[in-house]
């Protein structure tokens, strides 16, 4: 139906004769007979110069043949790819008229509520910027899966009903109709296939799988999403951790990015120097050690305390008022802290700060020298044990000074030997596991599974791009009795055990290779490198924050007879 895209003309090729196809993207009227119109494909957008008694309106979908013309020197346009030609002595045919659009098809687009454009995603993605989105997320995942295969991986399809899967996320169910009152669950990830797919000797698995969770959602997180999904037998860490990274830097190549190399620190590292787990590299004010400068102070709130570190936001100390400090002060409180202690370098050097008078003259020149404070510099100083410290201070850090995420430089690092356990859980009083329990403890660590298992190290990593957990992944359990001891620790009994993942851990007594892999959430990596904060962007038909989707009103009720056929009887919403 075309000779040409919309995007496509150049001076090169005046006097042609083309045929363009498109929706009108505006109309103008120039003079008595003529009018401009901006064509628009998903290419770009070419002007056309038509009569003026052609009926042809915002978004109709029109075929315009004629010939490309040089614009007169007034009407150049550089902004435009397209901008140095016009067609003229257009002949115009209406594919399809069309009604007002619900918002204008540009970039005036993005000032419009997010559920209007959700409910008219079809218009949305018109625009330029969810062309581009989609069309860079295309190049990626063709990327993604080139490297993959060029490493010897098999592309193999998991089942998406399928039992419960332990990633630690609320699970979608679907009732089974033939076997009323039982259920499937949608895949949280392929994780069970996956190792099962290593057992069954398929060696490199991959697959760009769709995970569904039922969590809350935020700008990183839909019910549905996408990771590249691998896994690899006979490996090491090191092994997985260059095979994934190869396609992570494949797909940052695919969008124009020259990436550095990754690099790799430990999770133990992560904390002590940032404060969390996905440390933004991007920028310093990194947390530093200050138990021993006030190792015998006069300080009430410091003394004694185990783990003391501060960090330095250089020359904020007049952009944070009393305001903004108290505020801070709360944040800190509200993670666990007993408080905050703010310093404000003078230009004299010394503290202005409500605590200044506890702290020594032999501390402050200490202080000064650790954390490098020049006049104008804001000091914050948190005293508890190590994991309050680092965490709350790791906040605080990200807080001030972390740049929107999609900003460059883009800092991708490896996260390293985890801990095989977070926390404990309130009801059992059990260790709870950091990934999931399939997850192989670090070589040197076993024997302390019983008798100091929140000191055991894993082998499991994440892999983190700019301060966003981009995916994680582990070496596996592949021996039965080691298992056996994780779910013993864990609580799970042998008959739990074998009636939750029986037909998982069976198939290890049959020759169960030593495996490992990982799992990167692509919407989050194109997020980052499509320049967008929300991963709604980067998805053709997201749900909104609350779980909807406006377009098509899912969820939506269902008939009663299908519900009479699954068994399932509705109550009525709580009050
Ligand atoms: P994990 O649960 O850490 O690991 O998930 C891996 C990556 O998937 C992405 N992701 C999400 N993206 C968008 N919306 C969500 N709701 C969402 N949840 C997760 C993140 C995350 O880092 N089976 C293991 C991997 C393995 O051990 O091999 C797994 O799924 O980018
Ligand atoms: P207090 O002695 O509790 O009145 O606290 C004096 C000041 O020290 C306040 O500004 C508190 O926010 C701060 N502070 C108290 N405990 C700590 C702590 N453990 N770490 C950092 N600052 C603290």
């Amino acid at each position: 139906m075309r000779t040409h895209q919309c995007g496509e003309l150049r001076p090169e090729h005046i006097g042609q004769h083309v045929t363009l196809t498109g929706w009108v993207a505006t109309r103008r009227e120039h003079g008595e007979k003529l009018a401009f119109v901006d064509l628009r494909d998903h290419s770009g957008i070419t002007q056309c110069v038509v009569r003026n008694d052609v009926d042809v309106r915002s978004e109709y979908v029109i075929r315009v043949s004629g010939v490309v013309a040089a614009r007169p020197a007034e009407n150049l346009n550089e902004r435009l790819a397209t901008g140095g030609i016009e067609i003229q002595e257009c002949v115009v045919e209406v594919l399809n008229a069309a009604e007002p659009p619900p918002f204008p098809v540009n970039e005036r687009a993005d000032q419009v509520a997010e559920n209007t454009r959700l409910q008219h995603r079809y218009i949305d993605i018109r625009r330029e910027r969810m062309q581009r989105n989609l069309r860079l997320r295309s190049s990626i995942n063709s990327a993604i899966r080139r490297a993959m295969e060029d490493q010897g991986f098999v592309e193999v399809e998991t089942p998406m009903l399928v039992p419960s899967t332990p990633e630690g996320a609320r699970e979608f169910i679907v009732p089974s109709r033939q076997q009323p009152g039982s259920f499937y669950a949608l895949p949280q990830s392929p994780q069970l296939f996956k190792q099962l797919l290593m057992v069954a000797g398929i060696d490199r698995y991959y697959q760009l799988a769709r995970c569904l969770r039922d969590e809350d959602l935020r700008a990183d997180r839909q019910y549905e999403f996408m990771q590249l999904d691998a896994e690899m037998s006979f490996v090491n860490q090191d092994d997985v951790h260059t095979a994934i990274g190869a396609a992570v830097l494949a797909a940052a190549r695919a969008a124009g990015q020259e990436p550095g190399e990754i690099i790799k620190i430990t999770w133990h590292e992560a904390m002590n120097r940032f404060g969390v787990d996905k440390p933004d590299m991007r920028f310093g004010m990194e947390l530093t050690e200050l138990t021993d400068v006030f190792a015998s102070t006069e300080f009430k709130a410091f003394a004694g305390a185990a783990t003391i570190k501060g960090i330095n936001a250089s020359g904020k100390a007049d952009e944070y008022g009393r305001n903004k400090l108290d505020h801070m002060t709360d944040r800190a409180k509200q993670m666990g802290a007993k408080g905050l202690v703010w310093l404000k370098v003078a230009a004299d050097g010394s503290f202005e700060s409500p605590v200044a008078k506890f702290i020594s003259d032999a501390e402050r020149a200490l202080l000064t020298e650790r954390l490098a404070a020049k006049p104008g510099d804001l000091l914050l100083i948190v005293a508890d044990n190590w994991t309050t410290t680092c965490e709350v201070l790791g906040t605080l850090r990200n807080d001030i000074g972390r740049p929107p995420v999609f900003e460059g430089p883009y800092r991708y690092l490896w996260v390293v030997d985890f801990p095989m356990f977070i926390g404990v859980d309130e009801v059992s009083g059990r260790p709870k596991p950091g990934h999931h329990p399939f997850t192989q403890p670090h070589p040197d660590d076993v024997h302390l599974l019983e008798t100091d298992p929140m000191n055991v190290r894993s082998q499991a990593y994440d892999l983190v791009l700019n301060g966003w957990e981009l995916g994680s992944g582990s070496i596996r359990i592949h021996q039965p009795e080691l298992q056996a001891r994780i779910f013993t620790l864990l609580g799970i009994s042998d008959e739990e055990a074998q009636k939750k993942f029986g037909f998982f851990l069976n198939p290890f007594k049959f020759g169960a290779p030593p495996h490992g892999g990982f799992a990167f959430g692509i919407d989050r990596l194109v997020a980052i490198l499509a320049g967008e904060e929300n991963i709604r962007e980067v998805i053709a038909f997201p749900k909104t924050q609350s779980g909807a989707d406006p377009m098509t009103n899912a969820p939506t009720p269902v008939a009663q007879k299908q519900l009479d056929e699954l068994g399932i009887r509705v109550l009525p919403p709580k009050a």
